[in-house]
Parts: structure tokens; C-alpha cells; sequence
């Protein structure tokens, strides 16, 4: 079963050959309103699925308030995003995560090149793509220096451009100066930017009092969080007017005659006006998504209503799968020391799930990721331990 994890960021022909030629039901549409995107969640959710693989936690979220009656099917989940397991974590902390999920972002196999090299490369192109600009020469503000950040500024330093960072934390504000990179606030980079990216995971990163200073012509996208790292109200609120002046590239004309460009509606720039992370980048994220699903069709009991988070390399992770200590269930301590169990709720004992794994959900239906994923999950449940080598 796959819906969309972003109502932009669904590739159709993707889309119709999953359904097409792989018999795997697809609730996704390129450009979907609100209604729709939240209606296929729901669709999705009918299938009564076993494992949940979410993408920003929108699918999740509704399981677990919406849709409770589902919770005692489900065995576990995964995250693949920074946002996702921030929303996740906050849930396991407040006793409300009611099934264990595998924190994917968290492994460095995830967050070390398909946040930093990934959203760097793509966010860039999603950037020319929509506006066809010449970054050399252009002063490119990037809000937040985190992993996404980093690869985003490199890249953008790499086309020529004058990199701006804005962050929040000191130390990685220390970082971005001593990688080259000029540090200061928003309210004074918005004196200087020509084109603005966000990727801070954060809310209303560039709001009214910033549009307020932006010069003419200015370039906003967000690589970062759905839609809301943009104020976007606030935005509109100072507009007298705005149209599409190419796909996907609004252009607001400011009550004082200046006019700020806005990609994507604010939404992840590179999944709705690129085509998101090249395949190889996304080979590594989506086996780490592959992983946890083996582990629970070879779990005799499930674990506990925890966010648990995969910080292993492949080699050290295989040795824990073959060590097998977290499918005896034991919860007097971490199943291996390769996983780290946050901090949940009592752990139960639930039915034997040693069968194969029959309903699976997975957000997320750009470029050609679901297909891999597909494969690389009927080797995993085809198969069994001896396939993880080959998917590594
Ligand atoms: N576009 C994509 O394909 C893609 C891929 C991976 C992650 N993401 C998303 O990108 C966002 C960032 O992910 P990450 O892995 O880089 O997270 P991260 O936690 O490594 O970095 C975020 C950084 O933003 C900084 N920050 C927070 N609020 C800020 C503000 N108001 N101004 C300036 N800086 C601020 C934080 O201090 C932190 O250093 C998340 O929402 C994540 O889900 C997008």
C-alpha cells in the first residue's frame, strides 16, 4: 500500500505503474489539495496495515488519534525523516506512541548522505529547475546548518553562489564560519539574500517582518519541514496580489511595488520541482527501511511502544540481527547495543508475528524509490537473513 508523504512530491507515472504493473495499490496524485492528501491517508490506513514506513509522521499521526482501533494490528513502524522522528520522539515521551518505530533517519547510513548529499544536490536543482537562475554570483541565504543545511550550502557554494547561513545553534553557527561560510541573523541576511532556502525542521523560519526587508526579485523555497518553515499568511498578508509565473513558481506583488518569487508553495522544493535524491542515495535509505520489516517477520514478540533508533553500520547492524537478541523480546535491556531504545513505555507481549509481513503502508512516491523499495522488500520477505547481505 503506498500514499504520498508531501502533496507535491508524487511522481503520476510512477504512481500508475505501481499500480499497473506491480498490483501495489497507490493513493497519490501530483498536486493533490489538502482534502485529497489527508483522504488518501485515510484509504491507506483501510487496509489495516501491519507496518507502518511514514515520512514526516502524517500517516502516524492519524493511526494514533484517529484510527485507534488499528493500534493492536500493528506490529511496528519506521521514520525516515529528521521531522518525523522529532514529532515521534515527543510521542514516546508523552506516552502516546503506542508501537515501537525504527528512527531510519538516525543511521548514518541515512542522515550523513542522503540529508547532507541528497537534499543538497537536489534542493539545488529543484532551485534551477523552477527558475532557470545562474547561482553564480548570487548571495544564497541557507537557514540552518544541520545535516541538510550543510550539503545545501556546499553545493550552492559549488555553482559560485555567496552563501549566507542563519542558524540558531551556536556551535553549529562556529561550524558553518570555520566551513567558509558568512553566519548572522535572518533579519540581517534578508538585507542581502537574492534567494532563500530553509531546511531548519523548524516554523516560520522566514516570516512578515523578513518579506518586510527582502529585496525585489528575491527567491524563497523550503527544503525542510512541509510547508510552515515559510510564513506564508504572512506573506500574503503583505501582498496585493500574486500569479504563477511558471510551474510551481508564484510571484507575490508586495503592497510597496517589490515582488518575492516563492517556490513550491513553500513545500520541499526538491521533491515537488526536481525529481527528490538521485536513486544511489536513496538505495541506502530505503534498505535501511528495508531492514526493519525482516526483523519483525523473524520476531517471535514484539518489542515495546518505543522510537528506537538504527546508529549501526551495515556490518555492525547484520551482527545484531544474527545475535537475535531483540526478537526474544527481552526488555530488561536493549535488545543490542547497536540499537538504542529511547525512552518508552512498558513493553507487552503480543501475538506471534513470526509469520511474513502482508500489509505494509509506505509514504512517499517520488521517482523511482517505491519500486525500489518493493524489490528490496520481497527479497527481504522472500528470503531471509542471507538477502540483508545482498541488499548491503
Ligand atoms: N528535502 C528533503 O528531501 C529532506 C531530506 C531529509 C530531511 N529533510 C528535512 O529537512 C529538515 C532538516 O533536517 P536535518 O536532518 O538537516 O536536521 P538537523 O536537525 O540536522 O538540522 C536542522 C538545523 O536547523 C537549525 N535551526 C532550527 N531552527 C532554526 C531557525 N529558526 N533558524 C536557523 N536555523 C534553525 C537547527 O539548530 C539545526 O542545526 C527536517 O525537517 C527534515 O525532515 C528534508
Amino acid at each position: 500500500m503506498l500514499c504520498a508523504s508531501n502533496p507535491l512530491s508524487t511522481q503520476d507515472e510512477v504512481a500508475a505503474s505501481l499500480n499497473r504493473d506491480y498490483n501495489i495499490p497507490t493513493f497519490a496524485i501530483k498536486g493533490e489539495d489538502n482534502d485529497t492528501y489527508y483522504s488518501h491517508l485515510r484509504a491507506a490506513l483501510e487496509h489495516k496495515p501491519q507496518f507502518t514506513m511514514d515520512d514526516g509522521a502524517d500517516l502516524v499521526t492519524m493511526l494514533l488519534t484517529k484510527r485507534t482501533e488499528l493500534v493492536p494490528d500493528v506490529i511496528a513502524g519506521t521514520e525516515e525523516t529528521t521531522t518525523g522522528v522529532i514529532r515521534l520522539r515527543a510521542m514516546a515521551k508523552d506516552g502516546t506512541l503506542k508501537y515501537p518505530i525504527i528512527a531510519v533517519n538516525d543511521a548514518m547510513t541515512k542522515h550523513f548522505f542522503d540529508n547532507r548529499y541528497g537534499t543538497g544536490q537536489s534542493t539545488i536543482d529543484g532551485v534551477i529547475r523552477a527558475t532557470n537562475v545562474l547561482l553564480a554570483g548570487l548571495k544564497v541565504v541557507v537557514a540552518g546548518y544541520g545535516w541538510c543545511g550543510r550539503g545545501v550550502a556546499m553545493r550552492a557554494k559549488g555553482l559560485g553562489a555567496d552563501v549566507i547561513v542563519t542558524e540558531i545553534d551556536p556551535v553549529k553557527g562556529i561550524e558553518a564560519v570555520m566551513d567558509g561560510f558568512r553566519v548572522m541573523p535572518m533579519a540581517e541576511a534578508v538585507k542581502e539574500g537574492d534567494v532563500y532556502i530553509t531546511v531548519t525542521g523548524n516554523k516560520s523560519v522566514i516570516r512578515g517582518e523578513h518579506f518586510e526587508k527582502m529585496k525585489s526579485g528575491a527567491i524563497v523555497c523550503n527544503s525542510g519541514h512541509f510547508n510552515v518553515e515559510i510564513d506564508i499568511p504572512s506573506l500574503e498578508k503583505l501582498s496585493s496580489g500574486k500569479k504563477e509565473v511558471r510551474p510551481l513558481v508564484d510571484e507575490y506583488k508586495l503592497k510597496d511595488g517589490r515582488k518575492v518569487y516563492l517556490l513550491a508553495e513553500g513545500r520541499l522544493v526538491n521533491l515537488s520541482t526536481a525529481e527528490g535524491h538521485p536513486a544511489s542515495v536513496m538505495d541506502m535509505s530505503f534498505a535501511n527501511q528495508a531492514l526493519p520489516p525482516n526483523i519483525c517477520a523473524r520476531t517471535t514478540k514484539t518489542s515495546s511502544r518505543r522510537c528506537m533508533s538504527f546508529r549501526s553500520t551495515w556490518t555492525r547492524k547484520s551482527r545484531a540481527l544474527s545475535s537475535n537478541r531483540w526478537a526474544t523480546g527481552s526488555t530488561s535491556s536493549p535488545p543490542s547495543r547497536n540499537i538504542t531504545l529511547l525512552p518508552g513505555r512498558k513493553a507487552r507481549n503480543s501475538p506471534c508475528h513470526s509469520r511474513l509481513l502482508d500489509r505494509v503502508i509506505f509514504v512517499g512516491a517520488q521517482h523511482a524509490a517505491p519500486l525500489a523499495f518493493s524489490n528490496c522488500f520481497l527479497r527481504v520477505t522472500d528470503t531471509h537473513v542471507g538477502s540483508l547481505h545482498q541488499l548491503t
